[in-house]
């Protein structure tokens, strides 16, 4: 049992989850939270370990789609995303996904961004709307339908939460329907050439279109908080640890998806019996695996709790590891540098911020309450 206690399953959304990060790391890297019934690993090297073990996988056998949204159409989407399938169900499309995402050329971030950010756009609108909306075009989808999408975006992600209520998941269900149809009507339609979504219609043949089709709106689903949570989590280093103008902004933001991750936590679930820092986990149990705590472990970053923009040892399980690992990775990292890019050319440092962690199991993404001087 660590000294510092805070709940793991409230931890990312916590004010300063980090000292309690650190003592589980330093006292009990594998520690079982009877109160939650779940393992909690927090050192870098038994993660990555755990996330390339054969007898871990994403999803529990038997709960394939969370129970809440079994028989809507949010299931649907859920069942057929690669980030919760194993084996062939997963890889032939991850490799795809990633191929077609290493073609994007990321000359024109600049102009989309402009193009995107709205007049008037404030911290909440910069952070929630502008990076998914500079993916989508990037990707090939139409520019004139892009505010629905992100509407249906919004709620869709509630059905990833175990935290939604009943009238959260009837809307992230409305939500899934709304995308299956649009994007079946872009599947059906002219695809723009040598976009993402065109390179990856032509490299994923063979593929179910039902499985494509989940998977292109799990491009932005999974993007869309992670995202908004970077870009949030830049702003308020920008504030407390500030920045080198001698290094280039990209380092900045790698460094802040270290230090202060979006996505704090990934879960596992035990497929069969395995040791591992002489703790015995079984069949069928639940694994919380905790990257915002790897990131700082002193074996994996020197100096890990340090702000150290430009480190040289820089090295992150913010974007996952191992089979499962992000595909967007470097694509995130660019959209997210070129929007605050273009947000300290137009506002230059933002005035007084307030903000609130919104509520969440994994995800640590600020809510900005509006200052009239961060506004574009
Ligand atoms: C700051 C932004 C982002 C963060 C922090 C992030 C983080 C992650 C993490 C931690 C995982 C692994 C989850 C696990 O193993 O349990 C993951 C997987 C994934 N991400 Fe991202 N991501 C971001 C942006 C993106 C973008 C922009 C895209 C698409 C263009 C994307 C697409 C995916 C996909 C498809 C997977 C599933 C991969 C698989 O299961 O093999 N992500 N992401």
């Amino acid at each position: 049992m660590p000294s510092a206690r805070i709940n793991p399953l409230v931890a990312a959304a916590h004010e300063h989850p980090y000292p309690y990060y650190a003592a589980l790391r330093n006292e009990a890297p594998v520690f079982f939270d009877a109160e939650h019934k779940i393992w909690v690993v927090s050192r870098a090297d038994l993660i990555m370990q755990l996330m390339q073990s054969p007898h871990c996988v994403v999803r529990p056998p038997n709960e394939p789609v969370p129970a809440a949204i079994v028989g809507t159409p949010a299931a649907e989407v859920f069942a057929r995303l690669i980030r919760m399938n194993e084996g062939q169900a997963h890889l032939p499309l991850k490799q795809a996904i990633g191929r077609s995402l290493a073609l994007v050329d990321t000359a024109c971030l600049p102009q989309l961004v402009k193009k995107w950010r709205r007049a008037e756009c404030d911290l909440h609108a910069l952070c929630h709307f502008v990076p998914v909306a500079v993916l989508a075009d990037l990707l090939g989808f139409a520019p004139e339908t892009q505010p629905e999408i992100m509407g249906w975006l919004a709620d869709f992600v509630a059905c990833l939460s175990p935290l939604s209520r009943d009238a959260d998941l009837a809307r992230a269900s409305v939500a899934a329907q709304c995308l299956l149809t649009h994007f079946t009507g872009v599947l059906e339609g002219d695809v723009p050439q040598g976009s993402v979504l065109a390179n990856l219609l032509q490299d994923s043949e063979g593929i179910d279109r039902q499985v494509l089709l989940a998977n292109l709106i799990g491009l932005l689903t999974q993007s869309y908080e992670a995202t908004a949570g970077l870009l949030g989590n830049c702003l308020i280093a920008l504030q407390q640890q500030g920045m080198s103008d001698d290094l280039p902004l990209t380092s900045f933001v790698e460094e802040v998806a270290r230090y202060d991750p979006s996505v704090q936590n990934t879960r596992r679930f035990v497929v069969q019996d395995l040791e591992i820092n002489g703790q015995l986990l079984r069949k069928g149990d639940a694994v919380l695996l905790l990257l915002a705590a790897a990131n700082r472990d002193a074996a994996f970053n020197a100096k890990g709790d340090d702000f150290a923009q430009g480190r040289t040892d820089h090295r992150s399980l913010s974007f996952g590891y191992g089979r499962h690992s992000c595909p967007g990775q470097a694509l995130a990292i660019k959209i997210t540098t070129a929007v605050l890019s273009d947000y300290l050319a137009q506002v230059g440092m933002a005035g007084p911020m307030q903000w609130r962690y919104q509520a969440s199991v994994n995800g640590r993404i600020p809510r900005f309450i509006s200052h009239q001087e961060n506004v574009i």
